[in-house]
Protein backbone atom coordinates (compact mmCIF):
# COMPACT_ATOMS: atom_id res chain seq x y z
CA UNK A 1 0.00 0.00 0.00
CA UNK A 2 2.51 2.36 0.70
CA UNK A 3 5.17 1.65 -2.47
CA UNK A 4 1.85 2.55 -4.23
CA UNK A 5 1.89 6.59 -2.80
CA UNK A 6 5.74 6.48 -3.47
CA UNK A 7 4.75 6.81 -7.24
CA UNK A 8 2.97 9.73 -6.79
CA UNK A 9 4.64 11.15 -4.07
CA UNK A 10 8.36 10.83 -3.33
CA UNK A 11 9.03 9.32 0.24
CA UNK A 12 10.69 12.33 2.13
CA UNK A 13 12.42 10.92 5.18
CA UNK A 14 11.79 12.91 8.01
CA UNK A 15 14.62 13.57 10.72
CA UNK A 16 12.45 12.90 14.17
CA UNK A 17 11.83 16.10 16.01
CA UNK A 18 12.62 18.20 13.09
CA UNK A 19 9.94 17.64 10.22
CA UNK A 20 7.91 20.65 12.11
CA UNK A 21 10.58 23.20 10.81
CA UNK A 22 10.87 21.48 7.27
CA UNK A 23 7.36 21.50 6.24
CA UNK A 24 7.87 23.70 3.25
CA UNK A 25 10.36 20.95 2.05
CA UNK A 26 8.18 18.19 2.61
CA UNK A 27 4.83 19.14 2.16
CA UNK A 28 5.60 22.34 0.01
CA UNK A 29 6.14 20.16 -3.83
CA UNK A 30 2.86 18.49 -3.53
CA UNK A 31 -0.09 21.24 -1.97
CA UNK A 32 -1.49 24.42 -3.98
CA UNK A 33 0.35 27.13 -3.98
CA UNK A 34 -1.55 29.40 -0.95
CA UNK A 35 -1.07 26.55 1.56
CA UNK A 36 0.33 27.46 4.87
CA UNK A 37 2.52 25.85 6.75
CA UNK A 38 3.80 26.69 10.67
CA UNK A 39 5.97 25.57 12.84
CA UNK A 40 4.49 26.22 16.84
CA UNK A 41 7.75 28.07 17.46
CA UNK A 42 6.95 30.53 14.25
CA UNK A 43 5.25 33.60 14.92
CA UNK A 44 2.65 33.14 12.33
CA UNK A 45 1.50 29.65 14.10
CA UNK A 46 -1.72 30.99 15.12
CA UNK A 47 -2.43 32.28 11.89
CA UNK A 48 -2.23 29.05 10.22
CA UNK A 49 -3.04 26.52 12.84
CA UNK A 50 -7.07 26.26 13.97
CA UNK A 51 -8.50 28.22 16.65
CA UNK A 52 -9.06 26.83 19.93
CA UNK A 53 -12.39 27.37 21.86
CA UNK A 54 -11.30 25.32 25.50
CA UNK A 55 -7.65 25.48 27.11
CA UNK A 56 -8.85 22.28 28.78
CA UNK A 57 -7.32 19.73 27.18
CA UNK A 58 -6.32 21.05 24.41
CA UNK A 59 -4.00 19.13 21.64
CA UNK A 60 -0.94 20.32 21.18
CA UNK A 61 0.63 21.11 18.38
CA UNK A 62 3.94 20.79 16.34
CA UNK A 63 3.10 22.14 13.57
CA UNK A 64 0.29 23.66 11.22
CA UNK A 65 -1.09 23.45 7.59
CA UNK A 66 -3.95 25.37 6.02
CA UNK A 67 -5.11 23.22 2.70
CA UNK A 68 -6.93 25.12 0.18
CA UNK A 69 -8.04 22.27 -1.97
CA UNK A 70 -9.31 18.70 -1.75
CA UNK A 71 -6.22 17.68 -3.42
CA UNK A 72 -3.96 19.31 -0.94
CA UNK A 73 -5.66 17.22 2.23
CA UNK A 74 -5.17 13.84 -0.04
CA UNK A 75 -1.33 15.29 -0.44
CA UNK A 76 -0.94 16.19 3.13
CA UNK A 77 -2.72 12.91 4.81
CA UNK A 78 -0.55 10.73 2.17
CA UNK A 79 2.60 12.35 2.64
CA UNK A 80 1.87 12.57 6.81
CA UNK A 81 1.41 9.11 6.89
CA UNK A 82 4.34 7.90 4.90
CA UNK A 83 6.69 10.06 7.28
CA UNK A 84 5.14 9.08 10.31
CA UNK A 85 3.63 12.19 11.49
CA UNK A 86 0.21 11.96 13.34
CA UNK A 87 -1.88 14.53 12.52
CA UNK A 88 -5.49 16.27 13.71
CA UNK A 89 -8.23 17.62 11.14
CA UNK A 90 -9.98 20.72 13.05
CA UNK A 91 -11.80 23.41 11.80
CA UNK A 92 -12.73 25.82 15.09
CA UNK A 93 -11.13 23.12 17.54
CA UNK A 94 -14.41 22.85 19.64
CA UNK A 95 -14.04 19.63 20.46
CA UNK A 96 -13.84 19.15 24.14
CA UNK A 97 -13.04 15.41 25.45
CA UNK A 98 -9.80 13.61 27.43
CA UNK A 99 -9.11 12.35 24.12
CA UNK A 100 -8.23 15.80 22.77
CA UNK A 101 -5.52 16.37 25.71
CA UNK A 102 -3.97 13.00 24.14
CA UNK A 103 -2.51 14.20 21.03
CA UNK A 104 0.97 15.47 21.14
CA UNK A 105 3.54 16.81 19.14
CA UNK A 106 1.44 16.30 16.01
CA UNK A 107 0.16 18.39 12.62
CA UNK A 108 -2.87 20.37 12.94
CA UNK A 109 -4.79 20.14 9.37
CA UNK A 110 -6.93 23.16 9.36
CA UNK A 111 -9.74 22.83 7.10
CA UNK A 112 -10.64 26.55 7.27
CA UNK A 113 -9.95 27.38 3.98
CA UNK A 114 -12.40 25.15 2.82
CA UNK A 115 -15.52 27.34 3.81
CA UNK A 116 -17.39 27.41 0.60
CA UNK A 117 -21.21 27.38 0.66
CA UNK A 118 -23.60 26.94 -2.34
CA UNK A 119 -27.05 26.89 -2.48
CA UNK A 120 -29.69 24.87 -5.07
CA UNK A 121 -32.88 26.67 -4.12
CA UNK A 122 -34.76 24.56 -6.63
CA UNK A 123 -33.59 21.30 -5.57
CA UNK A 124 -33.62 22.22 -1.54
CA UNK A 125 -29.72 21.20 -1.79
CA UNK A 126 -26.91 23.03 -0.03
CA UNK A 127 -23.81 21.75 -0.45
CA UNK A 128 -20.70 22.93 1.69
CA UNK A 129 -16.63 23.01 2.41
CA UNK A 130 -15.46 20.55 5.50
CA UNK A 131 -14.44 23.86 7.49
CA UNK A 132 -17.40 25.95 6.91
CA UNK A 133 -19.29 26.97 9.80
CA UNK A 134 -23.22 27.51 10.75
CA UNK A 135 -22.42 30.79 10.33
CA UNK A 136 -21.19 30.85 6.85
CA UNK A 137 -24.54 29.20 6.07
CA UNK A 138 -27.48 30.56 8.00
CA UNK A 139 -27.23 34.15 6.30
CA UNK A 140 -27.13 32.69 2.85
CA UNK A 141 -30.10 30.28 3.49
CA UNK A 142 -32.17 32.89 5.13
CA UNK A 143 -31.74 35.34 2.13
CA UNK A 144 -33.06 32.41 0.08
CA UNK A 145 -35.82 31.95 2.08
CA UNK A 146 -34.35 28.26 3.50
CA UNK A 147 -33.42 26.46 6.68
CA UNK A 148 -31.55 23.98 7.73
CA UNK A 149 -31.39 22.55 11.47
CA UNK A 150 -28.11 23.63 12.81
CA UNK A 151 -26.36 24.06 16.25
CA UNK A 152 -27.09 26.68 17.75
CA UNK A 153 -23.68 28.77 17.81
CA UNK A 154 -22.53 30.15 14.55
CA UNK A 155 -18.70 29.51 15.37
CA UNK A 156 -19.41 25.72 14.91
CA UNK A 157 -18.28 23.69 11.98
CA UNK A 158 -21.19 22.30 10.36
CA UNK A 159 -19.46 18.94 9.26
CA UNK A 160 -17.89 18.94 12.94
CA UNK A 161 -21.44 18.93 14.18
CA UNK A 162 -23.15 16.69 11.87
CA UNK A 163 -20.21 13.59 12.23
CA UNK A 164 -21.54 13.45 15.98
CA UNK A 165 -25.26 14.33 15.40
CA UNK A 166 -26.08 17.73 15.40
CA UNK A 167 -28.69 19.12 17.98
CA UNK A 168 -30.12 22.50 18.77
CA UNK A 169 -33.20 24.76 18.39
CA UNK A 170 -34.55 23.39 15.10
CA UNK A 171 -34.58 19.70 15.55
CA UNK A 172 -38.16 19.65 16.86
CA UNK A 173 -38.68 20.74 13.08
CA UNK A 174 -36.85 18.93 11.31
CA UNK A 175 -34.47 15.98 13.30
CA UNK A 176 -30.79 15.90 13.71
CA UNK A 177 -28.43 17.63 11.42
CA UNK A 178 -27.07 14.16 10.51
CA UNK A 179 -30.99 14.17 9.28
CA UNK A 180 -30.43 16.22 6.70
CA UNK A 181 -27.39 14.93 5.27
CA UNK A 182 -27.52 13.78 1.52
CA UNK A 183 -23.47 12.98 0.62
CA UNK A 184 -20.63 13.66 1.78
CA UNK A 185 -16.58 13.44 0.08
CA UNK A 186 -13.86 11.71 2.13
CA UNK A 187 -10.51 12.07 2.07
CA UNK A 188 -9.52 8.45 3.25
CA UNK A 189 -6.44 7.03 5.45
CA UNK A 190 -4.85 6.09 1.84
CA UNK A 191 -5.20 9.37 0.65
CA UNK A 192 -8.37 8.61 -1.46
CA UNK A 193 -11.20 10.44 -2.00
CA UNK A 194 -14.36 8.68 -1.58
CA UNK A 195 -18.34 9.61 -1.44
CA UNK A 196 -20.74 8.16 0.91
CA UNK A 197 -24.09 8.18 0.59
CA UNK A 198 -27.60 6.22 0.80
CA UNK A 199 -26.32 4.79 -2.53
CA UNK A 200 -22.66 5.01 -2.54
CA UNK A 201 -20.49 3.41 0.03
CA UNK A 202 -23.98 3.06 2.90
CA UNK A 203 -21.99 1.64 5.34
CA UNK A 204 -19.33 4.10 5.48
CA UNK A 205 -22.41 6.62 5.02
CA UNK A 206 -23.89 5.26 8.49
CA UNK A 207 -21.08 5.04 10.40
CA UNK A 208 -20.36 8.75 9.59
CA UNK A 209 -23.79 9.69 10.61
CA UNK A 210 -22.73 9.68 14.26
CA UNK A 211 -18.95 8.37 14.07
CA UNK A 212 -17.71 10.56 11.98
CA UNK A 213 -14.83 12.01 13.01
CA UNK A 214 -13.43 8.37 12.86
CA UNK A 215 -12.73 7.47 8.76
CA UNK A 216 -11.39 10.13 6.93
CA UNK A 217 -11.44 13.89 6.56
CA UNK A 218 -15.03 15.06 5.21
CA UNK A 219 -13.91 17.66 2.37
CA UNK A 220 -17.65 18.90 1.79
CA UNK A 221 -21.03 17.96 2.52
CA UNK A 222 -24.69 17.51 0.59
CA UNK A 223 -27.40 18.38 2.65
CA UNK A 224 -30.94 18.83 2.60
CA UNK A 225 -32.64 22.34 2.68
CA UNK A 226 -36.62 23.42 3.59
CA UNK A 227 -38.69 26.31 3.39
CA UNK A 228 -38.54 28.78 6.39
CA UNK A 229 -40.66 28.21 9.11
CA UNK A 230 -42.90 31.13 9.56
CA UNK A 231 -40.97 33.03 7.38
CA UNK A 232 -37.77 33.08 9.38
CA UNK A 233 -39.48 34.39 12.49
CA UNK A 234 -39.57 33.53 16.08
CA UNK A 235 -40.05 34.36 19.51
CA UNK A 236 -37.06 34.52 21.43
CA UNK A 237 -37.22 34.42 25.60
CA UNK A 238 -34.10 35.36 27.77
CA UNK A 239 -36.35 35.11 31.54
CA UNK A 240 -34.58 34.69 34.81
CA UNK A 241 -35.71 33.33 37.99
CA UNK A 242 -34.76 33.17 42.13
CA UNK A 243 -33.50 29.88 43.44
CA UNK A 244 -37.04 30.18 45.07
CA UNK A 245 -38.67 29.01 42.16
CA UNK A 246 -36.71 26.14 40.90
CA UNK A 247 -38.82 23.48 41.67
CA UNK A 248 -41.86 25.60 40.03
CA UNK A 249 -39.44 25.64 36.92
CA UNK A 250 -38.32 21.76 36.99
CA UNK A 251 -42.07 20.71 37.00
CA UNK A 252 -43.27 23.14 34.13
CA UNK A 253 -39.96 21.19 32.26
CA UNK A 254 -41.78 17.72 33.45
CA UNK A 255 -44.83 18.59 31.96
CA UNK A 256 -43.10 18.58 28.73
CA UNK A 257 -41.55 15.31 29.36
CA UNK A 258 -44.40 13.76 27.10
CA UNK A 259 -45.37 16.47 24.84
CA UNK A 260 -43.41 19.30 23.64
CA UNK A 261 -44.26 21.14 20.54
CA UNK A 262 -41.59 20.94 17.68
CA UNK A 263 -41.27 24.07 17.28
CA UNK A 264 -40.41 25.16 21.18
CA UNK A 265 -36.84 24.54 23.09
CA UNK A 266 -36.07 25.59 25.79
CA UNK A 267 -32.59 25.96 27.90
CA UNK A 268 -32.26 26.24 31.47
CA UNK A 269 -28.88 27.70 32.33
CA UNK A 270 -28.43 27.41 36.27
CA UNK A 271 -26.22 30.16 37.06
CA UNK A 272 -24.37 31.75 40.45
CA UNK A 273 -23.84 35.40 41.27
CA UNK A 274 -20.73 35.68 43.35
CA UNK A 275 -21.55 39.13 43.88
CA UNK A 276 -25.00 37.90 46.08
CA UNK A 277 -23.82 34.86 46.30
CA UNK A 278 -27.62 33.45 45.16
CA UNK A 279 -28.01 30.89 42.62
CA UNK A 280 -30.73 31.32 39.54
CA UNK A 281 -32.12 29.74 36.61
CA UNK A 282 -31.71 31.72 33.28
CA UNK A 283 -34.51 30.36 30.77
CA UNK A 284 -33.91 30.63 27.23
CA UNK A 285 -37.32 30.29 25.80
CA UNK A 286 -37.28 29.81 22.06
CA UNK A 287 -40.38 29.58 19.63
CA UNK A 288 -40.17 28.90 16.15
CA UNK A 289 -43.38 30.61 15.19
CA UNK A 290 -45.43 33.48 15.88
CA UNK A 291 -46.00 35.38 19.18
CA UNK A 292 -49.64 33.74 19.30
CA UNK A 293 -48.34 30.42 19.28
CA UNK A 294 -45.43 30.97 21.84
CA UNK A 295 -48.07 32.40 24.46
CA UNK A 296 -49.53 29.98 25.79
CA UNK A 297 -45.92 28.65 26.97
CA UNK A 298 -44.80 31.95 27.48
CA UNK A 299 -47.61 32.71 29.88
CA UNK A 300 -46.52 29.78 32.27
CA UNK A 301 -43.16 31.08 32.82
CA UNK A 302 -44.01 34.74 33.05
CA UNK A 303 -46.74 33.87 35.64
CA UNK A 304 -44.09 32.98 38.01
CA UNK A 305 -42.60 36.57 38.30
CA UNK A 306 -39.15 36.29 36.70
CA UNK A 307 -36.89 38.86 37.91
CA UNK A 308 -35.77 39.58 34.49
CA UNK A 309 -37.33 39.67 31.32
CA UNK A 310 -36.24 40.09 27.83
CA UNK A 311 -38.30 38.99 25.02
CA UNK A 312 -37.33 39.49 21.33
CA UNK A 313 -40.75 39.47 18.97
CA UNK A 314 -40.53 38.13 15.62
CA UNK A 315 -37.20 38.11 15.35
CA UNK A 316 -35.24 36.91 12.21
CA UNK A 317 -33.58 33.21 12.34
CA UNK A 318 -30.28 34.74 11.19
CA UNK A 319 -30.16 37.09 13.90
CA UNK A 320 -31.62 33.96 16.37
CA UNK A 321 -27.97 32.51 15.72
CA UNK A 322 -26.01 35.66 16.50
CA UNK A 323 -28.00 36.04 19.85
CA UNK A 324 -26.82 32.68 20.78
CA UNK A 325 -23.08 33.34 19.78
CA UNK A 326 -21.72 34.55 23.18
CA UNK A 327 -20.96 30.75 23.92
CA UNK A 328 -18.77 31.24 20.82
CA UNK A 329 -15.75 33.60 23.19
CA UNK A 330 -12.28 31.33 23.01
CA UNK A 331 -9.92 31.50 25.47
CA UNK A 332 -11.14 29.77 28.35
CA UNK A 333 -10.97 26.90 30.55
CA UNK A 334 -14.02 24.24 29.97
CA UNK A 335 -14.09 21.24 31.67
CA UNK A 336 -17.08 19.89 30.19
CA UNK A 337 -19.33 16.75 31.31
CA UNK A 338 -22.66 16.34 29.79
CA UNK A 339 -25.89 13.61 30.60
CA UNK A 340 -28.67 12.93 28.36
CA UNK A 341 -32.00 12.80 29.94
CA UNK A 342 -35.19 10.66 28.75
CA UNK A 343 -37.02 12.00 31.66
CA UNK A 344 -37.39 15.02 34.39
CA UNK A 345 -36.85 13.32 37.45
CA UNK A 346 -37.92 16.70 40.23
CA UNK A 347 -35.94 15.48 43.44
CA UNK A 348 -32.58 15.17 41.12
CA UNK A 349 -33.08 18.52 39.60
CA UNK A 350 -33.89 20.01 42.86
CA UNK A 351 -31.05 18.27 44.90
CA UNK A 352 -28.34 19.32 41.81
CA UNK A 353 -29.38 23.21 42.15
CA UNK A 354 -28.80 23.03 45.68
CA UNK A 355 -25.39 21.27 45.11
CA UNK A 356 -24.53 24.06 42.45
CA UNK A 357 -25.13 26.78 44.20
CA UNK A 358 -23.20 25.10 47.39
CA UNK A 359 -19.98 24.48 45.22
CA UNK A 360 -19.92 27.71 43.66
CA UNK A 361 -20.36 29.43 46.65
CA UNK A 362 -17.74 27.65 48.41
CA UNK A 363 -15.35 28.37 45.15
CA UNK A 364 -15.46 32.02 44.36
CA UNK A 365 -13.15 31.30 40.78
CA UNK A 366 -15.85 28.88 39.70
CA UNK A 367 -18.21 30.76 36.87
CA UNK A 368 -19.40 27.73 35.46
CA UNK A 369 -22.75 26.75 34.99
CA UNK A 370 -24.93 23.79 34.49
CA UNK A 371 -27.61 23.54 31.58
CA UNK A 372 -30.39 21.79 30.60
CA UNK A 373 -31.64 21.87 27.01
CA UNK A 374 -34.60 20.29 26.13
CA UNK A 375 -35.96 19.92 22.60
CA UNK A 376 -38.85 17.99 20.98
CA UNK A 377 -37.94 14.52 19.41
CA UNK A 378 -40.96 13.99 17.85
CA UNK A 379 -39.45 14.49 13.91
CA UNK A 380 -35.90 12.13 15.06
CA UNK A 381 -38.02 8.95 16.76
CA UNK A 382 -39.77 8.75 13.25
CA UNK A 383 -36.44 8.05 11.46
CA UNK A 384 -35.83 4.10 11.75
CA UNK A 385 -33.25 3.64 14.64
CA UNK A 386 -30.64 1.49 12.49
CA UNK A 387 -30.43 4.71 9.89
CA UNK A 388 -27.30 6.33 11.35
CA UNK A 389 -24.69 5.08 13.88
CA UNK A 390 -25.91 7.76 15.97
CA UNK A 391 -28.11 5.34 18.85
CA UNK A 392 -29.35 8.09 20.96
CA UNK A 393 -32.77 9.40 19.58
CA UNK A 394 -34.85 9.09 22.48
CA UNK A 395 -32.89 11.50 24.63
CA UNK A 396 -35.21 14.60 25.97
CA UNK A 397 -32.86 16.52 28.21
CA UNK A 398 -29.46 17.34 27.34
CA UNK A 399 -27.61 18.14 30.36
CA UNK A 400 -23.93 20.13 29.99
CA UNK A 401 -22.09 20.50 32.96
CA UNK A 402 -20.16 23.55 31.59
CA UNK A 403 -18.06 24.31 34.15
CA UNK A 404 -15.61 27.42 33.97
CA UNK A 405 -12.69 28.29 35.77
CA UNK A 406 -8.73 29.20 35.94
CA UNK A 407 -7.09 26.00 35.28
CA UNK A 408 -5.42 22.67 36.36
CA UNK A 409 -5.45 23.34 39.70
CA UNK A 410 -9.42 22.81 40.60
CA UNK A 411 -9.88 20.36 38.15
CA UNK A 412 -9.70 17.37 40.97
CA UNK A 413 -12.34 19.25 42.76
CA UNK A 414 -14.42 19.73 39.69
CA UNK A 415 -14.33 16.34 38.28
CA UNK A 416 -15.21 15.00 41.63
CA UNK A 417 -18.21 17.57 41.39
CA UNK A 418 -19.19 16.88 37.85
CA UNK A 419 -19.06 12.78 38.18
CA UNK A 420 -21.79 13.31 41.51
CA UNK A 421 -23.83 15.36 39.81
CA UNK A 422 -23.62 13.50 36.58
CA UNK A 423 -24.73 10.48 38.58
CA UNK A 424 -27.28 11.97 40.13
CA UNK A 425 -29.21 13.02 37.15
CA UNK A 426 -28.15 8.85 35.96
CA UNK A 427 -29.51 7.69 38.85
CA UNK A 428 -33.37 8.27 37.30
CA UNK A 429 -32.25 9.50 33.36
CA UNK A 430 -35.25 6.69 32.27
CA UNK A 431 -32.80 4.66 30.17
CA UNK A 432 -31.27 1.02 30.71
CA UNK A 433 -27.65 1.95 30.89
CA UNK A 434 -26.04 5.78 30.18
CA UNK A 435 -26.83 7.64 26.88
CA UNK A 436 -23.60 10.06 25.98
CA UNK A 437 -23.65 12.58 22.77
CA UNK A 438 -20.52 12.09 21.76
CA UNK A 439 -20.02 16.11 20.44
CA UNK A 440 -20.41 17.14 24.56
CA UNK A 441 -18.25 14.11 26.20
CA UNK A 442 -16.20 14.04 28.92
CA UNK A 443 -14.10 11.14 27.54
CA UNK A 444 -14.17 9.27 30.76
CA UNK A 445 -17.50 7.61 29.36
CA UNK A 446 -16.44 5.09 27.32
CA UNK A 447 -17.51 4.14 23.34
CA UNK A 448 -20.54 2.06 24.93
CA UNK A 449 -22.06 5.39 26.67
CA UNK A 450 -21.35 6.97 23.15
CA UNK A 451 -22.31 4.16 20.96
CA UNK A 452 -24.36 1.82 22.46
CA UNK A 453 -24.99 -1.70 20.45
CA UNK A 454 -23.53 0.46 17.29
CA UNK A 455 -20.04 -0.08 18.73
CA UNK A 456 -19.22 -3.50 17.36
CA UNK A 457 -20.57 -2.67 13.34
CA UNK A 458 -18.66 0.77 13.89
CA UNK A 459 -15.38 -0.96 14.22
CA UNK A 460 -15.87 -3.75 11.96
CA UNK A 461 -16.25 -0.32 9.96
CA UNK A 462 -12.76 1.21 11.24
CA UNK A 463 -11.02 -1.97 10.40
CA UNK A 464 -12.00 -1.08 6.75
CA UNK A 465 -11.31 2.54 6.34
CA UNK A 466 -8.72 3.28 8.99
CA UNK A 467 -7.11 0.43 10.05
CA UNK A 468 -3.97 2.29 11.17
CA UNK A 469 -6.18 4.43 13.57
CA UNK A 470 -5.29 7.54 11.75
CA UNK A 471 -8.24 9.75 12.97
CA UNK A 472 -10.95 10.15 16.00
CA UNK A 473 -8.43 10.69 18.49
CA UNK A 474 -10.74 13.36 20.29
CA UNK A 475 -13.61 10.33 20.36
CA UNK A 476 -12.21 6.82 19.51
CA UNK A 477 -14.24 3.92 18.99
CA UNK A 478 -11.60 1.59 19.65
C1 LIG B 1 -19.63 27.02 22.07
C2 LIG B 1 -20.11 25.69 21.57
C3 LIG B 1 -21.41 25.54 21.17
C4 LIG B 1 -21.87 24.32 20.68
N1 LIG B 1 -23.17 24.21 20.29
C5 LIG B 1 -23.62 23.04 19.79
C6 LIG B 1 -24.97 22.88 19.39
O1 LIG B 1 -25.80 23.78 19.51
N2 LIG B 1 -25.35 21.68 18.89
C7 LIG B 1 -24.47 20.64 18.74
O2 LIG B 1 -24.86 19.59 18.26
N3 LIG B 1 -23.20 20.76 19.12
C8 LIG B 1 -22.76 21.93 19.65
N4 LIG B 1 -21.45 22.02 20.08
C9 LIG B 1 -20.60 20.83 19.99
C10 LIG B 1 -19.97 20.74 18.62
O3 LIG B 1 -20.90 20.16 17.71
C11 LIG B 1 -18.72 19.85 18.68
O4 LIG B 1 -17.80 20.43 19.55
C12 LIG B 1 -18.11 19.64 17.30
O5 LIG B 1 -17.23 18.54 17.36
C13 LIG B 1 -17.36 20.89 16.87
O6 LIG B 1 -16.81 20.76 15.61
P1 LIG B 1 -15.69 21.82 15.16
O7 LIG B 1 -15.26 21.39 13.82
O8 LIG B 1 -16.24 23.18 15.33
O9 LIG B 1 -14.54 21.59 16.24
P2 LIG B 1 -13.11 20.85 16.07
O10 LIG B 1 -12.57 20.69 17.44
O11 LIG B 1 -12.31 21.61 15.10
O12 LIG B 1 -13.46 19.42 15.51
C14 LIG B 1 -14.14 18.49 16.32
C15 LIG B 1 -13.97 17.08 15.80
O13 LIG B 1 -14.59 16.97 14.52
C16 LIG B 1 -13.65 16.54 13.56
N5 LIG B 1 -13.93 17.23 12.31
C17 LIG B 1 -14.23 18.52 12.11
N6 LIG B 1 -14.42 18.77 10.81
C18 LIG B 1 -14.25 17.59 10.17
C19 LIG B 1 -14.33 17.19 8.81
N7 LIG B 1 -14.60 18.07 7.85
N8 LIG B 1 -14.10 15.88 8.51
C20 LIG B 1 -13.82 15.00 9.48
N9 LIG B 1 -13.73 15.32 10.78
C21 LIG B 1 -13.95 16.60 11.11
C22 LIG B 1 -12.30 16.91 14.13
O14 LIG B 1 -11.27 16.09 13.63
C23 LIG B 1 -12.52 16.69 15.61
O15 LIG B 1 -12.36 15.33 15.92
C24 LIG B 1 -20.99 23.22 20.60
C25 LIG B 1 -19.67 23.36 21.02
C26 LIG B 1 -19.23 24.57 21.51
C27 LIG B 1 -17.83 24.69 21.99
C1 LIG C 1 1.53 31.92 -5.54
O1 LIG C 1 0.74 32.83 -4.78
C2 LIG C 1 1.37 34.07 -4.55
C3 LIG C 1 0.49 34.86 -3.58
O2 LIG C 1 -0.87 34.76 -3.95
C4 LIG C 1 1.62 34.75 -5.88
O3 LIG C 1 2.27 35.97 -5.65
C5 LIG C 1 2.47 33.86 -6.77
O4 LIG C 1 2.62 34.43 -8.04
C6 LIG C 1 1.85 32.47 -6.91
N1 LIG C 1 2.76 31.59 -7.60
C7 LIG C 1 2.37 30.76 -8.56
C8 LIG C 1 3.43 29.91 -9.15
O5 LIG C 1 1.20 30.68 -8.93
C1 LIG D 1 -24.86 39.90 40.06
O1 LIG D 1 -25.72 40.69 40.84
C2 LIG D 1 -25.37 42.05 40.88
C3 LIG D 1 -26.23 42.73 41.94
O2 LIG D 1 -27.61 42.49 41.67
C4 LIG D 1 -25.55 42.62 39.49
O3 LIG D 1 -25.20 43.99 39.49
C5 LIG D 1 -24.65 41.86 38.53
O4 LIG D 1 -24.88 42.29 37.21
C6 LIG D 1 -24.92 40.37 38.62
N1 LIG D 1 -23.91 39.67 37.85
C7 LIG D 1 -24.22 38.86 36.85
C8 LIG D 1 -23.07 38.18 36.16
O5 LIG D 1 -25.36 38.66 36.49
C1 LIG E 1 -45.32 41.09 19.17
O1 LIG E 1 -45.94 41.31 17.93
C2 LIG E 1 -47.35 41.35 18.00
C3 LIG E 1 -47.90 41.42 16.59
O2 LIG E 1 -47.08 42.22 15.77
C4 LIG E 1 -47.76 42.53 18.88
O3 LIG E 1 -49.18 42.58 18.98
C5 LIG E 1 -47.17 42.37 20.26
O4 LIG E 1 -47.43 43.48 21.07
C6 LIG E 1 -45.64 42.17 20.18
N1 LIG E 1 -45.14 41.80 21.51
C7 LIG E 1 -43.95 42.19 21.99
C8 LIG E 1 -43.56 41.65 23.34
O5 LIG E 1 -43.21 42.94 21.40
C1 LIG F 1 -35.40 24.90 45.35
O1 LIG F 1 -36.79 24.79 45.58
C2 LIG F 1 -37.13 24.04 46.74
C3 LIG F 1 -38.64 23.89 46.79
O2 LIG F 1 -39.26 25.14 46.75
C4 LIG F 1 -36.60 24.74 47.97
O3 LIG F 1 -36.88 23.97 49.13
C5 LIG F 1 -35.08 24.91 47.83
O4 LIG F 1 -34.56 25.64 48.90
C6 LIG F 1 -34.75 25.61 46.51
N1 LIG F 1 -33.29 25.59 46.33
C7 LIG F 1 -32.53 26.67 46.54
C8 LIG F 1 -31.06 26.47 46.37
O5 LIG F 1 -32.98 27.76 46.82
Amino acid sequence: MRLRFTLFFPLVIAVQGIWSTNLANIFGPYVSNGTEFAASSDSDFFQVASGRWSTWQAPKFQAAIKPVTEADVQAIVRIATQNRIHFLATVNGHGTSLGFGKFKDGLNINLGNLNSVSIDVENNRLTVGGGSTFGDVHPLLFAAGKEIQSGNTICVSVLGATIGGGIGVQQGNHGLVLDALMSVRMVTAKGDVVTASREENPELFWGIRGAGANFGIITSATYEIYDQTNGGNVVLGNLEFPAATNRTIWEILRSYDDELPGKLSLQHSITFNHTTGRASIVLGFIYLGTMAEAKPHLDRYLALNPVATTIFNQTTTTNMYNIFSGACTPGAYHNEYMVGLGKTYIPAFESIFSQISTFCDTHPTFTGQVVAQRYSNDVMMTKPSGDTSYPWRDIKIYILINNIYDGPSLDDEVDAFSKKIRATFQSADGFPSPQIYSNYDHGDEGPTALWGVNLRRLRTLKDHWDPENLFGIGNPIR
